[in-house]
């Protein structure tokens, strides 16, 4: 590949995998699937765009039909369903009451075992939405527009409080529970929050954790940088006890569970909102140090998650359907909340760790909950099959659809997902897509395309791919060659926008490969999605992984320069330098190189340090396999850090040609560092 940087990234994945022979739906999947019309790819196709996404709009109900379905009078910034009016909440509780009202919307999973299991009904949810929405309403001034930082675990409260936010049309911004107080504080900051909501304490790996002293220091860093949340709303994990050790700050710190008996009773009305208001920000990482807020849209953004749900996940009312991820990363927003709900399905939300307190827990909750559509990441496929091969055969579960998402699966993690996993009875989408998009942009339509172990498959129906090489030329299928994967045309489920930064959109999504900048025709402005990719003459895509400064850690996406900066913040740090390293179970890793100021020396206390300050700023997830003290860092002339050197010292392979660096003998003393350890 012509790109330098995806050579040391994922692109060896590839050239270890071969071509794999396509596997068939099974039949009693196909006898039941919601879509089974092979028409469905020339109903939208690019002769039928945009009218043919009127499909997935017609899903929900709206208040006031649109007017115009693309608006493409401001590049890149398209507008779907101009003039249509709708409520989130409406479309994922309301409008379920009367076919609905006592079929269960979420089941709610406790971690220890010997808890029982809560099973939401969606009367249950209406009135505790409309309760709590009128807290925030009315105790909190919330109203239109307004953002409130989220920092919730996986407990049924963060959907209530989700779907209450977007009751008022007030834009929410959930962070990640596994994310440190700081990183919390900066995204309230950005956001501009006015109130953020936690919960007391959570159940992790049998730990009951102490989250509020998150908020303790969120708060004080949104405060630092001039942006505190004006209240502090803390739910408790147990109604009626506070689990945290830090007391509540007077004035500023508020018991939810202490202030809604209040409520109770209250109804609200949910505010109709334009397709185009925002529903909600999700924060990720990208090439900068800043993580960026990604805006998502209400009418586009919940007609896309509402029509892959139906077509690719093949939710009908009547399925139980778990999706392990975590509802703070945009897979449970779409995938565990509004698509989902959006079909009046039942969603399973589990709050703690797949192998606890055995990795037969995943299966028994299955089978108690008679889940029928299984959805995780490689990573999590990984530990379980490692924690113990044949235990999904001991269980009774019985999967119709499993999906994958998050990172590229290796076919021999593909088969035991298929046969120990799904038994051979489950259909599986290898299902690709970004925080950015929304939704699916590339997998196999269930009942429609053979599976193919390692792929993605092509474009779901709608989406337009096409991989381009540096130069901008596309490289056909078939060519065994990899290049960066676009998107021909503009989808509903894509951002309005990176919360108040516009020009960053134009610049990381659509300057690279956009072919005149002044059109207004969505033609000339194809989304630059930053993965490498390839695709066999079948058109199914491989997708090989980032080809900018990110790292997928376990399916958590993080910014190498996020990391880089929390080690930077460590004083003695002179450079650090962030390398993603292949692991058996996360997929990825991250190993640091630091170089340290003039006079200092480092030892194993420093390089503890330095870890401890990347999890205290970012997350334990993002912690270094390695911290690796070097004399130098390898560079080239103009004074870059070749990344690509250390990516290969780390794992022992070849750094390639280094005569162009500036300092080519630090390598051979980082290799002999690296090789006594
Ligand atoms: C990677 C997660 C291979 C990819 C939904 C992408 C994948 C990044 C797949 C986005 C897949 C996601 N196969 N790689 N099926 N799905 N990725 O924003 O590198 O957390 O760019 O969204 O994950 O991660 P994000």
């Amino acid at each position: 590949m012509s790109n330098q940087k995806a050579e040391f990234s994922e692109a060896e994945i590839a050239v270890h995998w071969r071509e794999e022979p396509l596997i068939s739906p099974p039949p009693q999947f196909i006898g039941q699937a919601n879509l089974t019309d092979p028409a469905i790819f020339e109903r939208m196709s690019l002769e039928h765009f945009p009218e043919c996404y009127r499909e997935y709009a017609d899903l929900l109900t709206w208040y006031k039909y649109w007017e115009k379905t693309l608006d493409t009078s401001h590049p890149p910034f398209w507008k779907w369903f101009v003039g249509g009016e709708l409520n989130a909440c409406y479309n994922c509780v309301d409008r379920h009451l009367p076919g609905y009202r006592n079929k269960t919307a979420i089941h709610f999973v406790p971690e220890p075992e010997n808890e029982l299991i809560q099973h939401i009904t969606y009367q249950e949810l209406w009135v505790r939405v409309n309760e709590f929405a009128a807290l925030l309403r009315d105790f909190c001034g919330l109203k239109k527009g307004d953002r409130v930082t989220l920092h919730l675990p996986m407990t049924a409260e963060l959907p209530i409080t989700m779907l209450a936010c977007a009751r008022l049309g007030v834009i929410h911004s959930q962070v990640f529970s596994g994310f440190s107080g700081q990183a919390c504080g900066e995204r309230i900051a950005d956001s501009q929050s006015h109130v953020l909501i936690t919960m007391d304490a959570y159940y992790r790996a049998g730990k009951l954790l102490d989250h509020k002293k998150q908020a303790d220091i969120a708060v004080e860093k949104a405060t630092q940088e001039k942006a505190p949340p004006g209240k502090v709303l803390v739910w408790q994990r147990y109604p009626g006890r506070y689990s945290a050790e830090t007391p509540p700050v007077k004035g500023r710190d508020f018991i939810v569970n202490e202030l809604l008996p209040k409520y109770r009773g209250q109804r609200v009305e949910p505010e109709r909102v334009q397709a185009t208001d925002l529903l909600f920000l999700m924060y990720t990482s990208g090439s900068t140090g800043r993580p960026k807020g990604c805006a998502h849209s209400t009418g586009g953004y919940l007609a896309y998650v509402a029509g892959t749900s139906k077509y690719i996940q093949d939710i009908h009312p009547e399925d139980v359907y778990w999706c392990m991820a975590d509802i703070g990363w945009i897979t449970g927003h779409s995938y565990i909340v509004y698509g989902p709900l959006a079909l009046a399905a039942s969603s399973v939300v589990y709050e703690g760790i797949p192998t606890h307190p055995d990795a037969g827990r995943p299966w028994r909750i299955a089978e108690e909950l008679g889940v029928n559509i299984f959805h995780t990441s490689p990573t999590a496929i990984r530990a379980l099959r490692r924690a113990g091969e044949d235990v999904p055969s001991k269980y009774h579960h019985h999967f119709k659809h499993m999906t994958t998402v998050g990172e590229p699966i290796e076919p021999e993690v593909w088969r035991w997902y298929y046969n120990v996993v799904g038994k051979k009875e489950a259909v599986i989408v290898d299902t690709w897509w970004q925080t950015e998009n929304g939704g699916f942009l590339c997998s196999t339509v269930p009942a429609l395309k053979p599976m193919k172990p390692g792929s993605a498959g092509p474009g779901v129906p709608g989406i337009h791919p096409v991989i381009y090489d540096d130069d901008g030329k596309e490289i056909p299928a078939g060519t065994g060659k990899a290049g960066n994967i676009c998107i021909r045309n503009p989808w509903p489920g894509f951002m309005q926008t990176i919360w108040g930064d516009d020009e960053r959109l134009v610049k990381q999504y659509f300057a690279r490969y956009c072919k005149d900048k002044n059109s207004k025709d969505w033609r000339d402005w194809p989304y630059f999605a930053g993965d490498g990719a390839m695709q066999s003459s079948d058109g199914y895509i491989r997708i090989l992984g980032r080809i900018d400064d990110v790292i997928n850690v376990a399916g958590h996406r993080l910014g190498t320069k996020e990391i880089e900066s929390a080690a930077l913040t460590v004083p003695e740090v002179a450079e650090a330098a962030v390398v993603p390293i292949p692991d058996e179970v996360k997929g990825r890793v991250p190993d640091l190189y630091v170089s340290l100021k003039p006079g200092v020396t480092g030892d194993g206390a420093l390089a503890q340090r330095i870890s401890q300050a990347i999890e205290t700023q970012i997350s334990p997830v993002a912690r270094p396999r390695r911290v690796w003290i070097v004399p130098d860092m390898p560079k080239t002339r103009s004074g870059k850090i070749m990344r690509r050197v250390l990516a290969a010292l780390s794992t022992g392979g070849d750094p390639g040609d280094i005569t162009t660096l500036a300092n080519p003998e630090v390598v051979e003393k980082i290799r002999t560092q690296v090789a006594q350890r």
